[in-house]
């Protein structure tokens, strides 16, 4: 970071810029979301970076700076919308018998003869959250979550970032108002996959999709909600100047020529019959779908029998809610155990007395880390409730506290990890505990092993994850330097099915090539958590060479020290990320694993040791896209995204995954979607394929 005597007015504005909104994310974390993501030492030390350049560039002050604002910001929530048309809820079912009433009474109150038939819209009752979308002459205005019904908030932003709603209705005649509604969720896949994420990078877990959803949607950062994966089903309307249908059918027909998503799985029924055996069908499927579902929603099909049937108090006449039954179930937790992941997360595991839910035997259930088990007091011997959505792994939701044995006591977490016996640590603002045995730790040895190797590490020819896999199993290697010995191996693994001295040559060469090595593939190849690609280059060009590294590391560990003080400071580098290098640099096995791979000052090199090469500043040709921001969407046809990419940055320019008012170019290659679209709206040049191929020669 450049001293604020050396800043230049750009510069100044620009960090001023950045810290504003890095401040408000910190106090947004912590006074909204009681969940700060940096340490009080670290925040203050922005603002005060903040206050310095103020003081030195005064014209520069901002009207949103940090430092205009008096102490606690207020919690500043949504705006608040009145729905133009309230958004109701529906009445429930929970039996044949309630269904068949439900018909019997739209019968009587329509006055039905006997043979005329009554078509009824059976949908799945999506469980997620509802949201209603204005549109006015075409255009999205207006995005708001249900509320209560009369008022919601107004989440526009928030919308905008999904995929499965247009920001303009593109068809012939629109009317000039058109409200369209349906759920807002997370496919059971993203959510669980977002869990992980968030449970390595120390986040808020999720208890299931429809939370993890609304978490998603209901962000201050819509830059944070573009970030998760949320879809929506359209399946009603609010407000309308003009409804061009005549019945529920064709008004999800119209809702699906005009771009919206709508849910494959309705049908439409006739007779009381029909609809059980489809709900029987859909209740059996439900663990197999990608998403939750609670029920299914039954809807008159004829809007103008809707419009005579009307509401009663705060429910349409012409629709009910049929849920399905609960998919959870009571049972013994027997014993927690902790589970050592890839990365040294300590996972707590409940073993539990097998019980079906929703039709499957469970008998095991995450509680997915040491807070969750103090939140809900889980202890050994209680009885829990379990809950399975799907294929998401079973959750225990709480604790039967009427039924707790006594003598019981809370759970008391370990700090060591059970694999390796190191440490596990949990750091400030994280809720994971992690092992730090990292290289020794058997529970993380074999991943981190295939990491090493892994293309953008160290990519040895001929010696993929499955040989690291077989190998360690066998005790051919358990630390990465033992690959580089396995040249003193050779008998053993010409002996191994699969493998002749040819083969085996042929690795004894590819070893030998892979010995010298560039810094930032090393440092990347530790994996140290958190430690991409992109931060071991940053850490590589700041630091030079290896040595200088590893030694600025270890001092870094005085958190009072300039070097400590030099490597947070690295523009790139979060707080996170430094407690994660300075906890691998923590443990002295790893220091051992450095000493084995490359050696030491005091001993004479080896010849299987490696040699780490100084960080080589790309030489960068002046290049019309130098500095700019480019985006890559859709299949491009004369080179892979991948060469693309590493020719844009050779070039000097930064390659984002996805657009916004900081791109420069967005190149469009064949059946581009959504980020094409996104360019135009915000007015990025796009670019195509023979366009980007002229402007970069
Ligand atoms: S129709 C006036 N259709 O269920 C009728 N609702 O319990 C408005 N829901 O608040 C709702 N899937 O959040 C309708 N296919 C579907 C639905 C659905 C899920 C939710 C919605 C509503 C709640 C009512």
């Amino acid at each position: 970071m450049l001293a604020v005597e050396d800043l230049t007015q750009r510069e100044a504005e620009a960090e001023l810029a950045a810290l504003a909104a890095e401040i408000a994310a910190h106090d947004r974390a912590y006074h909204q979301n009681d969940a700060p993501t940096v340490s009080d030492a670290e925040y203050d030390a922005l603002r005060r970076r903040n206050e310095a350049i103020e003081a030195r560039f005064p014209k520069l002050v901002r009207s949103d700076s940090p430092s205009r604002r008096v102490g606690a910001p207020v919690a500043a929530g949504f705006e608040k919308v009145v729905h133009a048309k309230p958004m109701l809820s529906l009445g429930n079912a929970f039996s044949a018998e309630d269904v068949r009433e439900f018909l019997a009474r739209i019968r009587r109150f329509l006055n039905l003869p006997e043979a005329e038939p009554l078509e009824i819209v059976a949908e799945p009752k999506i469980d997620g959250l509802s949201v209603s979308l204005r549109y006015e002459q075409g255009r999205l205005v207006q995005g708001a979550t249900r509320g209560d019904g009369a008022a919601g908030e107004n989440v526009t932003a928030n919308l905008r970032t999904l995929d499965d709603i247009p920001t303009e209705i593109r068809a012939g005649e629109v009317p000039a108002v058109f409200e369209v509604r349906g759920e807002v969720y997370m496919s059971r896949a993203d959510f669980a996959a977002l869990n992980v994420r968030q449970q390595e990078r120390g986040g808020k877990i999720f208890a299931n999709p429809r939370n993890a959803a609304a978490g998603s949607l209901r962000q201050l950062d819509a830059g944070i909600t573009a970030q998760r994966p949320l879809r929506m089903f359209a399946y009603a309307w609010g407000e309308v100047s003009r409804l061009p249908v005549k019945s529920q059918g064709e008004f999800l027909e119209l809702l699906r020529s005009w771009g919206f998503r709508t849910n494959p799985l309705v049908v439409v029924c006739t007779g009381a019959d029909a609809l059980l055996a489809h709900y029987a069908a859909m209740e059996s499927q439900r663990a197999t779908l990608d998403y939750d579902i609670d029920g299914m929603v039954y809807k008159v099909n004829r809007l103008d029998w809707q419009e005579r049937l009307g509401f009663v108090s705060r429910a349409p006449r012409w629709a009910i809610a049929h849920k399905f039954s609960a998919e959870r179930a009571e049972t013994v937790l027997n014993r927690i155990d902790i589970q050592v992941g890839r990365t040294g997360v300590l996972t707590p595991v409940a073993h539990l007395e097998p019980v079906t839910v929703g039709g499957v035997v469970v008998s095991r259930a995450t509680l997915h880390n040491e807070d969750e088990i103090a939140r809900k007091d889980v202890r050994e011997g209680d009885r829990v409730i379990v809950q399975r959505a799907g294929d998401v792994i079973p959750q225990v939701v709480e604790v039967v506290l009427e039924k707790r044995p006594a003598g019981s006591r809370p759970f008391v977490f370990p700090e060591v990890c059970p694999e390796c016996g190191s440490q596990a640590v949990r750091e400030e603002g994280e809720v994971a505990r992690r092992c730090t045995g990292g290289l020794i730790c058997p529970a993380q040895a074999v991943e981190r092993l295939r990491h090493f190797v892994s293309r953008d590490a160290f990519d040895i020819e001929g010696l993929g994850g499955k040989h690291i896999e077989a190998f360690w199993k066998d005790g051919l290697i358990k630390t990465p330097a033992d690959i580089f010995r396995l040249p003193g191996r050779t008998e053993e693994i010409a002996e191994r099915e699969g493998w002749g001295e040819q083969s085996v040559r042929n690795l004894v060469r590819a070893l030998g090539e892979r010995r010298t090595i560039a810094l930032e593939r090393l440092i990347y190849a530790l994996g140290i958590p958190q430690v991409g690609r992109a931060t071991a280059r940053l850490l590589a060009r700041h630091y030079g060479t290896f040595e200088r590294w590893r030694a600025a590391m270890t001092a870094a560990r005085d958190t009072d020290s300039e070097v400590y003080r030099d490597l947070i400071n690295i523009d790139g580098i979060g707080p996170g990320m430094v407690g994660d290098i300075l906890a691998f640099f923590a443990e002295q096995h790893n220091g051992e694993v450095l000493d084995d791979l490359v050696g030491t000052k005091e001993t004479e090199k080896k010849e299987w040791q490696l040699t780490v090469e100084p960080f080589q500043a790309p030489a960068v040709q002046a290049s019309p896209i130098a500095g700019k921001t480019v985006v890559f969407t859709g299949t491009l046809e004369t080179m892979t995204r991948g060469e693309a990419k590493a020719r844009a940055e050779a070039l000097g320019a930064k390659v984002a995954g996805s657009v916004s008012k900081n791109t420069d170019y967005v190149v469009v290659g064949a059946d581009a979607g959504s980020k094409a679209r996104k360019a135009e709206e915000l007015g990025v040049a796009t670019l195509s394929e023979a366009d980007w191929r002229a402007l970069i020669g």
